[in-house]
């Protein structure tokens, strides 16, 4: 069994959390995540308070530790979630995307760590001068919201070396070679969420899951040109990285434009990164889990290549 920070704060077989994701990690997967030994996070947008306890209810009866997933930019209008996550068994809570700072205390004082998503040194730094408890390192291969400044790997390896606290890898991670390399680099874990795109528990449409399983890896784009078409007001510098669309093909580059001429999206969007291209069919979370958790021979294989 691979040991981290990791799993022994929260009591983990495997070294993964489920990233949190709205519209697709519900209190079903998270709770199937957990069950199997990783720490599942149910991720919400703009919920009701009600809808995120129901969710978080589900959650908890793996009996398992679980987290919450917050967008942060969010928050300002809808400061009820800080309040329900607060008052929840959750063990982990993710501000991401946005001002977060003013939540940490009270998610803190409450026993609850606190993680945000990053995607450059100065969000990495940032964190720390604010007391987040552990940092996801955040590619721009990731799927969803996010930076697309930095790759997974370099913003990696700089932030390991820029800080003190725990660190997650996030963005391109599906198979258990590559939570291996994130391990060995020195990651507390990975934080995965295209992967669990397509799990049986997961709350997206089946039509979503088959789509992700049949892209390859280069079939995604980072765009902001589809949150304009959707109306959503996500701060300018996350994108988000989706399944190529026609609508981002036709508008991407032109967004000016198309801010003056908003024009409605048609067909609906699958957010995903390039792991996408890593994912064959959909499957159970545990399975997943279970693949992720080869890396384990990986790591075995790369010690005994050593020779100690
Ligand atoms: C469908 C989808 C929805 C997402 N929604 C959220 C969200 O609600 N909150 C959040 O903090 N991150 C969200 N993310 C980003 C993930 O937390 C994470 O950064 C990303 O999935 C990691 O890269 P990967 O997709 O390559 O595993 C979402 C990602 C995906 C694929």
């Amino acid at each position: 069994m691979i040991q981290t920070w990791l799993t022994n704060t929260f009591g983990l077989s495997v070294p993964v959390v489920s990233a949190p994701m709205a519209g697709v990690s519900g209190g079903a997967l998270a709770a199937a995540v957990s069950a199997a030994g990783g720490l599942g996070m149910v991720g919400v947008a703009a919920a009701s308070p009600d809808q995120l306890r129901a969710e978080l209810d589900i959650a908890q009866a793996s009996g398992k530790p679980y987290g919450v997933g917050l967008l942060a930019w969010l928050l300002p209008d809808n400061e009820e979630l800080v309040d329900v996550a607060v008052e929840s068994d959750a063990a982990l809570i993710s501000l991401s995307y946005g001002p977060y700072a003013r939540y940490v205390e009270r998610v803190q004082a409450a026993g609850k760590l606190v993680a945000t998503q990053v995607g450059t040194i100065d969000d990495a730094r940032a964190a720390l001068a604010i007391g987040v408890d552990v940092l996801v390192a955040r590619g721009g291969e990731g799927g969803g919201h996010g930076r697309n400044d930095v790759a997974t790997l370099p913003l990696l390896q700089a932030v390991l070396d820029a800080v003190d606290v725990p660190v997650l890898a996030a963005g391109g991670i599906a198979t258990g070679r590559g939570l291996a390399a994130v391990i060995a680099a020195g990651a507390a874990g990975g934080w995965v969420g295209t992967a669990f795109t397509v799990a049986t528990e997961a709350a997206n449409s089946k039509d979503a899951k088959q789509a992700v399983a049949a892209a390859g890896l280069a079939d995604t784009t980072y765009t902001t040109v589809l949150d304009i078409g959707r109306g959503a007001a996500w701060p300018a510098e996350f994108g988000g990285r989706a399944l190529n669309h026609p609508y981002a093909a036709k508008w991407h580059g032109r967004e000016d434009e198309l801010r003056a001429n908003p024009e409605p999206i048609e067909q609906p969007v699958t957010w995903a990164g390039q792991a996408a291209g890593l994912v064959a069919k959909p499957r159970d979370a545990a399975d997943i889990v279970k693949e992720l958790a080869t890396a384990e021979t990986y790591l075995g294989a790369a010690a005994a290549r050593t020779g100690k």
